[in-house]
């Protein structure tokens, strides 16, 4: 079979799926170890049978609903590229809202300290530290073999600048106060009926009590202790939570309270100084 009549199979296999097209060159560029470039340069190029038997497994698994992240073991995220396995979330396209919003706050060349809570395959904290060199970030997990997953992608992508810990949230934190807390934590409620699309990933890095809202105001809770006068604090949540995350940051005295959109025109990440 060539290149062109395996990627046709697999869109015909992959016709439920919303990115059927790419998903198919994803899958075909990995099991034949080539690029998505190479496939369109050489559509006539025949497979081998080993080949071929590979990438039916892999469609076969994607058709199932795998993601395709955890099929290659990897996911771009701000033009850099993440390891993840089924320890960590995928990082999505919409967390990059929460990058902007932070680095809009992070002055160019400042030493700012700045701490990522569930930083799970460090997607948040190495596009921060990536843009902003002479910060220090730290990314936090409770999971640890999310935390090996993370300090990988840091060597992966050669950023220096980023120390890990392991802990929960800021419980036992002793590294003096911060300027800026960032996070995109479990936010799911437990009856959320979006939980049964996502059985491959970990139900720890998604699922939280309080209508999804427990891990929220306990970080708040913590960085009230824990972030300078002037710091700020920002979540990513549900499309539905703005609201309620403004008024927790409220609560607890935070200012300048905000709530920014994402690229679908939702609800995404709400921010508040303290
Ligand atoms: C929604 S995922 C976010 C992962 C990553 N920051 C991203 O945006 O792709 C939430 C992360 O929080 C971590 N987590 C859950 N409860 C925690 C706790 N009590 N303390 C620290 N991390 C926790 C999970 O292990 C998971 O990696």
């Amino acid at each position: 079979m060539s290149v062109a009549q395996a990627l046709a199979w697999a869109r015909q296999q992959l016709e439920a799926i919303d990115d059927a097209t790419i998903d198919a060159e994803i899958l075909l560029a990995h099991a034949i170890d080539k690029n998505r470039t190479w496939l369109k340069t050489w559509p006539e190029h025949i497979l081998s049978e080993k080949q071929l038997s590979h990438y039916q497994y892999l469609i076969s698994r994607r058709s199932k609903g795998e993601p395709t992240a955890y099929l290659i073991g990897e996911k771009e995220f701000w033009s850099l590229t993440f390891k993840v396995t089924q320890d960590t979330l995928i990082p999505r396209p919409e967390t990059e809202v929460l990058v902007e919003q932070a680095l809009q706050r992070i002055p160019e060349n400042s030493d700012f300290k700045v701490a990522d809570l569930g930083t799970g395959s460090g997607a948040i904290a190495l596009a921060i530290a990536s843009e902003r060199p002479q910060t220090t970030v730290w990314a936090l997990d409770m999971s640890e073999p999310a935390l090996k997953v993370a300090q990988a992608n840091a060597e992966h992508n050669k950023i220096k600048n980023v120390a890990f810990e392991q802990g929960s949230w800021l419980s036992n934190w002793q590294h003096g106060q911060l300027d800026m807390i960032v996070s995109n934590p479990p936010y799911v409620a437990p009856n959320d009926p979006h939980l049964a699309d996502l059985v491959y990933e970990p139900v720890t890095a998604l699922v939280a009590e309080d209508k999804g809202l427990s891990d929220i105001h306990q970080i708040t809770q913590q960085a009230t202790e824990h972030l300078k006068p002037g710091g700020y604090l920002l979540f990513e949540h549900g499309y539905d939570q703005g609201e309620a995350v403004r008024e927790i940051l409220h609560k607890v005295g935070f200012t300048q309270i905000e709530t920014v959109k994402d690229y679908a025109g939702q609800d995404r990440v709400s921010l508040g100084k303290r």
